[in-house]
This record gives C-alpha cells, structure tokens and sequence, in this order.
C-alpha cells in the first residue's frame, strides 16, 4: 500500500495516509530522543531495528490473540497499521525495580516485584506526562471504567507473553510502556513494542540493552539494539 499524505511526524516514528481511510503507514525514524525530546540522538539502521522488533512482537502477541493495529511489514523501517482513534494514556507494566520508582519507592536497584506494578500516565509534553489512575481517565474522558479494566487486562496479558519470551531469551523484562487506541468498539494496541519503550536486561550480567544506554549517557545503544534483535530472532 502506498504511502499518501503525512498524517503525524513525532519524535520517533512518522504516520502516512494511504488509499484506505483505515490504514495508515507507520515509518521508524533513525532518531533516539528522552527526557521528552530534550535529548537528541541517532545512529544509522534504529528504524529498521525498531520496524523489526515491533513486527515481531506484535505477530507474537497476535498468536495469543493480543489484538494489537499491526496488519503486515512495508519494507526495513515501514509497516502498515490500523489508523487508532488514540486514547492518550501510557500503560507502563514494571516487573523490576529501576529509576524512578527505585528511588520513590526506596526500593534496591534491581528488585524483582512479587507482583507487577501497573502505573498511567496521561500522554501529554506541555504537561510533562504526569502520573495518573483509572479515575483520573474516567473523569478527563479519555476511556470509561469498561475501557481501563480491558486496557489493564491486555497490558497484563503483554507483560505475561512476552516476560516469558524474553526469559526464553536469556532477558529480563524489566518493564514497558504500551498505548491503546479504538477502532469503532475495539480497542487495539498502537504505537510500538521496542528498546525505546521498553527496558530489558540480560538476565546473567544485567547488562542494559535498550534506551537507557542513550538516556544515561552509558555508550553502544547501537550495539546492544543490535545485538536484541539477533537475539530474539534467535539468529
Ligand atoms: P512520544 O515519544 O511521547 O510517544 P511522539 O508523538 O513524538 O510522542 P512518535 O512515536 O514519534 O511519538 O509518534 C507516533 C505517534 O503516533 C504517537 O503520538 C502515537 O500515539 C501515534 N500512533 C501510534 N499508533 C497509531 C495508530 N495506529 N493510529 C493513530 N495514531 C497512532
Ligand atoms: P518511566 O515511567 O518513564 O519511568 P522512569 O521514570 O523510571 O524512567 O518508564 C518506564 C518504562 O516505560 C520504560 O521502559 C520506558 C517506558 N516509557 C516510555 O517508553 N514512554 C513513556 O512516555 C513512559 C511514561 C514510559
């Protein structure tokens, strides 16, 4: 399917319209950004790796009936998805303890939770993504009561498949972020399953192998996404 107009250009990805007002073109860009958008960064072939791993753990996710708006892959850092009127939370699913709630929480580095902490944030840069719950999203209308517990089911579900996975892997997932949209009456997982949203460690060394790299300034973000997608294509 050909790419039409621009839809969105975002600080990672860039959404095309097609010919079929229900499908749009999801492009990876090259650039690494944190803090929101503060930090700049980039390095040659992230979008064909971020395109890669997100097909694969959305086809994944798929065979567990996830449903999620991934419909096939366009070329190295294209794939063509189902346009999402998107509900602008953040599910982040955190079975480790890291960053910020290491540190709020006074929990050591590093610590296994004997249960996930499932935490929203409502999607928004003026606002600086702030904390939020279930009653926080009823009450600004983003998604009703019905919407948030099969939000919370899926993410649920998401960190089961793919903890298991990983661990299959030789990886740890320590935690993630997810974003659901609606199409008509369903809901769908959007965006993107990768490095940049998720964090993931090597379950002997705990060697980080995602964003954190570029985010704390650690060095070889390229390699370690590299060596992730060889990984769990078990290549
Ligand atoms: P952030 O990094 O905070 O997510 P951004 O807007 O810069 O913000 P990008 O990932 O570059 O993020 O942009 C992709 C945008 O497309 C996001 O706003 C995301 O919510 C939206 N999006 C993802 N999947 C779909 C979809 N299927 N239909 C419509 N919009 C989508
Ligand atoms: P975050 O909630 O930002 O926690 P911390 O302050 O401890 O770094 O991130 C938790 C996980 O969710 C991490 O893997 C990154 C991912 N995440 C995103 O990718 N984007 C987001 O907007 C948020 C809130 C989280």
């Amino acid at each position: 399917m050909e790419k039409k107009d621009l839809l969105y250009e975002g600080k990672a990805k860039i959404l095309y319209l097609t010919e079929d007002q229900d499908m749009l073109v999801q492009v990876f860009k090259d650039d690494l950004t944190a803090f929101n958008g503060t930090k700049k960064g980039r390095f040659q072939g992230k979008g064909g790796i971020c395109n890669a791993l997100s097909t694969f753990f959305f086809e994944y996710l798929e065979n567990y009936h996830v449903p999620t708006h991934f419909q096939k892959s366009l070329s190295e850092n294209e794939m063509l998805v189902r346009r999402l009127e998107m509900i602008p939370v953040e599910v982040v699913v955190r079975n480790i303890a890291t960053a910020t709630l290491a540190k709020t929480y006074n929990l050591e580095e590093g610590k296994v939770l004997p249960y996930p902490i499932i935490e929203f944030f409502l999607k928004d840069d003026r606002l600086g993504d702030p904390m939020i719950n279930e009653h926080h999203a009823y009450a600004l209308g983003h998604a009703t009561p019905e919407e948030m517990r099969m939000i919370t089911r899926v993410a649920s579900k998401v960190n089961a498949i793919l903890k298991a996975f990983l661990d299959r892997r030789g990886l740890l997932l320590v935690d993630f972020k997810l974003e659901f949209g609606k199409s008509g009456k369903d809901i769908l997982i959007g965006d993107e399953i990768t490095p940049d949203t998720c964090r993931i460690w090597d379950k002997k060394t705990n060697k980080k192998m995602d964003k954190d790299r570029f985010r704390y300034d650690m060095g070889g973000v390229d390699k370690v996404y590299k060596e992730l997608l060889d990984r769990v294509l078990n290549q």
